[in-house]
Formats: C-alpha cells, structure tokens, sequence
C-alpha cells in the first residue's frame, strides 16, 4: 500500500495536487485582458504576502467611515485579522463550544480518553472534522432542534500517540507516520460520517441532550441503499453485493443541506482518497477513475476492508460520490446514496422550493476546472405530508452550468439521448450519464471553474452565491470571463440570478460579487468594496450561508500566516447597495484550523459555526514554527490542557444579552 499523507485531504494537496479535468473544452469567452502582467508578481499566496506587508491599505477606508455611510447590512464591531492560538468573536457577542471530537452522545458513551480511543467509543461519539452544520427545528422552535453535522475526514498525525516521526528530508523537516492498526482505521471509520444529535436553548445557552431520542452516529460502517436511476447498475456491483444497491459507508462527507422536508443530505467530496491498489488490466472503468483521480491511496483502509481494494473490488469506487440522504425522524432508517444527483467530488446540496413548487439543490464539484451543477425535481414539494416528499430526489433534470461571457448562464440537462450523451459515446442509459457526470459535462462543454465549493440559494431574492475557492493551476490562456484570473490563489464568488426569480429555470445571468485577495496590493486585482477594512479582506472562500434577513457569510479554507496574515473565519460580506462586496471579519478561528458551517438559526440568533482541522499546521507561524503533530501540538485548543488533544468543535455564537447575530 502506498503511504497516507499526514495532510490527507487538507488545502495542501488540493492546492498543489493534478488537475482532473483533461478535456478540451474550450474555456468560454471572451479573454479578459489583465491590467497588470502577472508575471513575477504572483509565485503564490507567500509572494503576494510578502509584498503586501510593505504596501499600505491605500485603497481602504476605516469600518467607521463606512457604517457612518449606513449602507451595510452589519454592524457588529470587527475582529482583528491575525493569526494565535485560540479563536476570536466579535465584542459583544460569546462563542461557547457546542460539540468537541469525543464528546457523548448518549448516556452509555464513555468519556473521551485520547489515549485509550476505541472504535466502539467513537461510534457513540462526536466524530472529527465537523464541516456541514445543518438545524431541524423540532415544532417549529428556533431554540429546539437537530444538529446535523458531517465528519469530512481524519488526521491521524493530530488524532493518534505515538505514530509521527520526525525525519529530514533534502534538509527539511517532513511528519513520518507510522502504519497505522486495524484498530486505528476502524477508529478512524467510526470517526467519519455525520452526527445527528438534539440540542435546546435553556436560559440563552444551547445544551445538547445526550439520549435525545433521534440522535445517531453514521460512519464508514453504516449500511446505505442506493437508488434512482443508478441503482442496480452492473457498474455497481461488488462481490459482496451483487444487487449493485447495498454499500457499506459513506465517506468525506464535506457540506451537506437540509431539504424543505427535514432530511439530511451529506455530500460525498474526496471519495478518490480512500481507494487504494490497482485496477485489473484493461478494466473499463480505467478512465473513469482517471478523471476521479482514483485511487489516491492517503488511507490505509484497503489494507484491513477489501471494498477499498480496487483489485478485489473494482467496481467499489463507482457507489462513492453520492449524495446522501437520512431520514432524521428514525434513527433506524437506512442512508440512501441518490444517484439521480450525479456523481462527481460533491462539495454540498444547498436546496430551495421553486415558484412551481419543484426543489432546487445546487451543487459543486470541487476540483480544478469542473463544474457548477444544479438538480431540479421532477415531483413538487408538499408541505402538509413529509411522507409525500421523501423520494423527490430520485427523479428529476441533473443540469451543469455554462457561464457565457455576455453574462448568460445556461443550465445544460445531463440527460441520456439528448446531445452528445448516446451510447455512441459510452453512456448505454441515463445511469452511465450519472456515474460518469463529469464525462458528460465535458461533452456538454461545460464551464470548468475555480473549484466550485458552497454553492447558497437566496430564497428571498431569486439569487444564488457561488463559492470558487482558488485555481493555482489556471493559466493566462485559460482564464475566462466567470473565472477571469490565472494562478487564481484567492478565489472569487459568483451571484446568479435565475430567470424571472424562477430557481428552476434553464436560464439566468451571472456576475462576479467579488474577487478576493488582499485588495491593498493591486497586482492581486481583489475586488473588495473600498470601505473593506485590512482585517475585513480575505480569500479562499468555502462554506456559506444566507442568514434569516437574507444576508451573505462566508467561512474560509486556506488562509494562512504566511500566505495571507491571517486564519480562516467567518466573514459577513455585503452584497446589496453601496456596501455590495464589503466584508468584515466576524469570527476567527484558531492556528491550523478550517472554517466550516456556518449555519443560521431561523430566529438568527444563534450562528453555528465548525472548526475543522485544528492544529493541523503550525511552521510558518511565528509563535509556533514547527511542525504540529499530537504529541506537539500548535494549538490544544478548545480545552488547552496537556493531557488533550486539539479536538475539531462546533461552536454555538450568541449575542450577549440576546438579538440578533450581526445586528
Ligand atoms: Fe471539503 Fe471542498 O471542501
Ligand atoms: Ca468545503
Ligand atoms: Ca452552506
Ligand atoms: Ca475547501
């Protein structure tokens, strides 16, 4: 088996790692010519640091004299952009922590003892690297309902004693890390999955019920059906289920969303990673993995489940990739991977009711140079009878954008038959269409952006936000009117307006909100409003969310201390009137860390937000700088006690003396 990284899925092998998508479309539009050569100036985030630390923000004003304007939709006073130990809230509001890694869910859970993990302790606990935060409010209470949180993936360097090695390699130091057990990747696989678990508000402070009656671990190890169109395919079919309709597990489980109807839909991301071995000669399914970038081989899975073994089990691949979705209301019922919604790296599935009552979920592949995606339910949503709405998702249009340079956005149908999708070119029915999704959007001449992520729908005014979160593999010959920077390390956000408001329609327009990027330094071509601060500014947008008063926040991945001065957050970004593409930073999270959630009670009180991946970094920031690994951590962040680890927590953020989150 070959080695896991350290890093596994973190921003360091997606920023660096192949690109893809080898078809040739050609990239659409117009090419936008650049002010400035870029040549020399932007050899990375690290570069553009280094200059920005001698440029002052010319272009910027004081957050006073902007909120003197009365123009933006937040007044909260901004935190200061940096980089330490601990996480960082806005004056005049808490952050208290909700959920910590290990903690219990159930009365029979035992207590979380970092040395001693089991696998049947962690199924009975918080999983790690919370991402999607999702709340179903029960009878309608803002102040009682499910958390709903995915556990995209582990870190074994941070999680596990004992294992790292410290070793020099070409004069730098590298972690080593040790094989790891069988016991340690069932610890790992239960630590996978999501967590559905009931929380209440007493006298302004959430608690979670340990034994709420629906609350519930998935893992890696959970039984899920496969259905839709999909279902049953001989492309499916294992060894150990030769109906192609049972697998085991769901894994990378990156955003997520909550249907109109109070299901949970997990998105499944970097699936590629989990595969290991070699396909047997001459397989079928050769370019299909291909454009996957399966198998990766950073967990040692394959070595104890043969499901994860390509040479035993080809097919395997082909039933990750999904999403899917749980029933909340029985802790018994089983998973359903819908294959209707294609197949692809999916980072989320963000969904709103049409005008026609038709559900809408928007999707992003999040690769370099693939693809925005939106799905379209063929039934309508019926509020009056949950049961009636909870198989819309195996029937309806799989559409994949293309951003003209005029402005236009097309919604291309992936459907069998229609255009180049036909069995002569590979797709011998709609289930090939949907395995192969990426295949078909090549066809299709879809527009290959800059790593869709987060992809939000605005109920109240037909919009919808689009997180592109950088494309350090875009060339100046390859740049784009939606995707119109080459080397793109900061990433930009795209605003939809779907035709007439309708967020079913095959048409809208589109145009770019912002272009991030430390706006002080030019050359970066940042494109935030003068009245952004230098602590309001910053790049790789992620997650995001609209909250109840219809206003944008977006967490990041991939600020750093070299790269761009600062942590991830959480940033409020206006997006109507004068303030349009104004940001202030509201929350902070600790050294290492990723921000994930964020999510907004319907009262927008309280604001969830997930801190993944803390600790996980720590070299190039000053007050650490060395490598962070479990027994020598750069934060021991949320307890700060010797004997704990840095434990990935979802943190509640409430107002002091209660109101509203963001003024
Ligand atoms: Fe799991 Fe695309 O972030
Ligand atoms: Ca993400
Ligand atoms: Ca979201
Ligand atoms: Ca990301």
């Amino acid at each position: 088996m070959s080695q896991p990284s350290p890093f596994r899925t973190s921003l360091l092998e997606q920023a660096e790692g192949p690109a893809r998508n080898a078809s040739d479309n050609a990239t659409m539009g117009e090419i936008i010519a650049t002010r400035f050569s870029r040549r020399g100036l932007l050899k990375g985030a690290l570069a553009v640091s280094a200059i920005s630390a001698t440029v002052g923000p010319v272009a910027l004003l004081a957050a006073d004299e902007a909120r003197a304007g009365g123009a933006s939709a937040f007044s909260f006073p901004e935190v200061e952009a940096g980089v330490d130990a601990h996480h960082h809230v806005a004056e005049g509001y808490d952050a208290d922590i909700l959920l910590r890694w290990g903690d219990a869910l159930f009365s029979d859970s035992p207590e979380f003892d970092p040395a001693a993990q089991s696998a049947a302790a962690q199924v009975r606990q918080f999983g790690y690297n919370n991402d999607y935060v999702g709340f179903i409010a029960i009878d309608g209470s803002a102040e009682h309902g499910l958390l709903v949180v995915n556990h995209e993936y582990t870190n074994p360097h941070l999680m596990f004693p004992g294992i790292v090695t410290i070793v020099e390699k070409d004069g730098k130091k590298e972690l080593q890390l040790a094989g790891l057990t069988r016991d340690q990747v069932d610890i790992e696989m239960a630590a996978h999955g999501g967590t559905i678990v009931e929380i209440r508000k007493v006298e302004g402070k959430w608690q979670v019920v340990r034994d709420g009656k629906l609350n519930r671990r998935i893992t890696a190890a959970t039984e899920m059906q496969v259905t839709g169109p999909a279902a049953g395919s001989d492309r499916l079919k294992t060894n150990a289920d030769a109906t192609g309709t049972k697998v085991i597990g769901t894994v990378n489980n990156c955003a997520g969303g909550v249907t109109p109807w109070g299901t949970y839909v997990m998105a499944e991301e970097n699936v590629h990673g989990y595969f290991s071995g070699e396909l047997p000669a001459g397989h079928a399914e050769a370019a299909n993995y291909e454009r996957m970038g399966i198998p990766e081989g950073a967990y040692e899975w394959a070595n104890f489940y043969d499901r994860f073994d390509l040479a035993k089990e080809p097919n395997e691949p082909n039933r990750f990739g999904w999403i899917v979705e749980v029933d909340v209301n029985d802790p018994t019922s089983t998973p359903k991977k819908r294959t209707a919604l294609g197949r692809f790296k999916h980072e989320g599935a963000e969904s709103v009711v049409a005008a026609n009552g038709k559900v809408v979920f928007y999707l992003g592949d999040d690769e370099r140079f693939d693809y925005v995606y939106k799905f379209v339910t063929d039934g309508t949503f019926n509020p009056d009878d949950r049961a009636a709405n909870m198989d819309l998702l195996d029937s309806g249009t799989l559409y994949v954008a293309k951003f003209d340079a005029d402005g236009t956005l097309v919604w291309m149908p992936l459907v069998h038959g229609e255009g180049p999708l036909t069995a002569e070119n590979g797709f011998a029915g709609q289930a090939d269409v949907l395995i192969e999704a990426r295949r078909a959007g090549d066809l299709l001449g879809a527009t290959k952006m800059d790593r869709p992520e987060d992809i939000q729908p605005a109920s109240a005014n037909g919009k919808v936000y689009v997180m592109l979160t950088n494309n350090s593999r875009r060339k100046d010959d390859q740049i784009d009117a939606a995707n119109p920077r080459a080397k793109n390390a900061f990433g930009h956000i795209i605003e939809i307006n779907e035709d007439g408001g309708d967020f079913s329609a095959t048409k809208g327009t589109w145009e770019i909100l912002l272009k991030c990027g430390d706006p002080s330094v030019a050359e970066v071509g940042a494109s935030f409003s003068t009245a952004t601060t230098a602590n309001g500014w910053f790049g790789m947008p992620d997650n995001c969310a609209i909250d109840a008063a219809g206003r944008l926040w977006v967490a990041t991945d991939g600020n750093s201390p070299k790269g761009t001065g600062r942590t991830d957050g959480l940033w409020a970004v206006d997006t109507e009137g004068d303030a349009r593409a104004t940001s202030k930073l509201f929350f902070r999270v600790p050294v290492g860390a990723e921000m994930c959630g964020p999510l907004f009670t319907p009262d927008d009180q309280t604001a969830f937000v997930a801190v993944q991946h803390p600790a996980d970094g720590g070299e190039d920031w000053e007050g650490f700088g060395r490598l962070s690994y479990y027994e020598d951590l750069s934060t021991r962040w949320p307890d700060f006690k010797d004997d704990m680890p840095a434990r990935p927590s979802v943190v509640a953020i409430t107002r002091q003396g209660g109101g509203k989150i963001g003024g």
